[in-house]
């Protein structure tokens, strides 16, 4: 080979080196989707270009979930499409799992059926680059090692898929909480505050870019505490006040809220600040007491109606979303009832309703038979969406007649004549667009409603 066509191919591999295509697919919770803006900056700084579809990728990365059963079904399916697609291309391709799935199921995933070439936890992603070259070079390419200080907190997040208006920061990693249904403490491990001087700082660099809203994100956010180096303690309801405090123009939200760590603090902030939005996610997951011990969820139905009592007091116009599980082990038919009836007592704006899926290395799956026939649990199932559904269309029906703020966020999904935005209670409203642009702020009144959205049309414009 001459040296000619030698220095040819080198220039060339440099050149493929410095601008690969990386194509990541984001499951789960909005920790995994910020996660993702997380790989995409680590990975530019190597020089991968992230792109939005699998065509044209050197390497694709899905970013997983595995908080239920049919979570990891749909992953997995997934990756034997895209083995088919790595067969086609000759092999010309890595394909990683990355996130919850990643760490549940550990180098299993390299083995079983050989499906993909990389598996890296959540706390690992600073070492993806030299992962993808082991990969190439065909070797085993796994680091699904948790840690107990990563928190990422001086990487920009790229930020993916982004309408230039809302954006997520992340302010805690892991869960120390050890709910007995659920997987994320061992996914995710232990919990850790990233530091509140990083974080406003990233809401201040939104901010600057013309972002409207941020959303800050852990799964117990009421437990948030970062002490710095001179000993100062910032607990949430300080960071949140520090947050609303970088431009009033911004909108913060917040989620996911513990109805046992949820404090007064954190509601006055809220009531204080206009612009930290009127409204909380607080997953109750049942409305009977045994269950809730059974589940280590460490309050009761009446600790909740009264945390759900003070929001409204503090806060009277506040949403109030929730998370529900039917069919837990060993749930009996009174105990499903509690929860219908407090369902109605709390009148939840919306819910996220699962049935129970046991996983593997739980408390749960330790300790108690998941005993609730299949079929119990689908129509109990159908029994919690029923209620929730016929709650949020009479709650959507009481807002018509109603004014409300909105950000408008973007085009609708029905109609290319109508944008959609929130409300402060995180309630959908669409509207015809008139003279508005996408990150304003509109004042609509709601003339329809239906059970997920609210209509109406731009009466001022702020
Ligand atoms: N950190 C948040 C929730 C994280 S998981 C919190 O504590 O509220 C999101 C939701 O998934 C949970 O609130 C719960 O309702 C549901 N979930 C978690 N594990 C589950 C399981 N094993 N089966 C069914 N639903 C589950
Ligand atoms: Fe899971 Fe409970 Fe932690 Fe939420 S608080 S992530 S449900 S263990
Ligand atoms: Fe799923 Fe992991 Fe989130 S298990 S819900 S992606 S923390």
């Amino acid at each position: 080979m001459s040296t000619e066509t030698i220095s040819a191919d080198a220039a060339n591999h440099v050149e493929f080196k410095s601008s690969k295509n990386l194509y990541i697919e984001s499951y789960g919770c909005a920790m995994n989707y910020s996660d993702s803006e997380i790989i995409a900056s680590i990975l530019a700084e190597n020089g991968y270009k992230t792109i939005n579809s699998e065509d044209g990728a050197d390497v694709i990365f899905l970013n997983t979930c595995a908080i239920r059963e049919n979570a990891e079904s749909r992953i997995w399916t997934r990756l034997r499409d895209l083995k088919a697609l790595k067969n086609k291309r000759q092999g010309d391709l890595v394909i990683g799992v990355l996130g919850c799935m990643a760490e549940r199921l550990k180098a299993k995933l390299l083995e079983k059926e050989k499906l993909v070439d990389l598996v890296v936890g959540p706390d690992a992603y600073r070492d993806l680059p030299q992962l993808i070259s082991k990969a190439e070079d065909g070797q085993k390419a796994v680091n699904v090692l948790l840690s107990r200080e990563e928190t990422y907190a001086e990487i920009t997040p790229v930020r993916l898929n982004s309408n230039g208006i809302n954006a997520f920061i992340s302010i805690m990693r892991g869960c120390d909480n050890m709910c007995s249904f659920c997987v994320v403490p061992f996914t995710r491990g232990r919990e850790r505050s990233r530091s509140a001087l990083s974080i406003v700082a990233e809401a201040k660099d939104l901010s600057d870019k013309g972002y409207k809203e941020v959303t800050l994100l852990g799964q117990n956010v009421d437990s948030y505490k970062f002490e710095s180096e001179n000993g100062q303690i910032t607990r949430f309801s300080d960071l949140l006040e520090m947050v609303a405090q970088v431009n009033p123009q911004m909108r913060v939200r917040f989620s996911t809220s513990h109805p046992k760590d949820i404090t007064d603090d954190v509601l006055f902030v809220m009531a204080k600040y206009e612009n930290i939005c009127n409204y909380i996610h607080l997953p109750v997951q049942s409305g009977n007491s045994n269950v809730l011990e059974r589940m280590n969820r460490n309050y009761d139905r009446e600790w909740y109606m009264d945390k759900v009592k003070r929001i409204r007091e503090i806060i009277p116009d506040c949403g109030i979303s929730s998370d529900i599980i039917s069919g837990f082990c060993g749930e009996t038919e009174e105990e499903h009832q509690d929860t219908l009836s407090l369902m109605e007592w709390a009148q939840f704006d919306f819910s996220y309703m699962y049935q129970y899926s046991e996983r593997p290395g739980t408390l749960a799956a330790r300790r108690y038979k998941d005993d609730i026939p299949e079929e119990i649990k689908q129509r109990r199932l159908a029994e919690i969406i029923s209620l929730q559904h016929s709650m949020s269309r009479q709650k959507n029906k009481a807002d018509e007649g109603k004014i409300f703020k909105v950000l408008v966020e973007g085009v609708s999904k029905k109609s290319d004549l109508d944008y959609k935005g929130r409300n402060d209670q995180n309630k959908i409203v669409v509207f015809p667009r008139e003279n508005s642009a996408p990150g304003q702020y509109v004042e609509v009144l709601i003339e329809k409603s239906t059970t997920t959205s609210l209509i109406g049309k731009i009466v001022n414009y702020l």
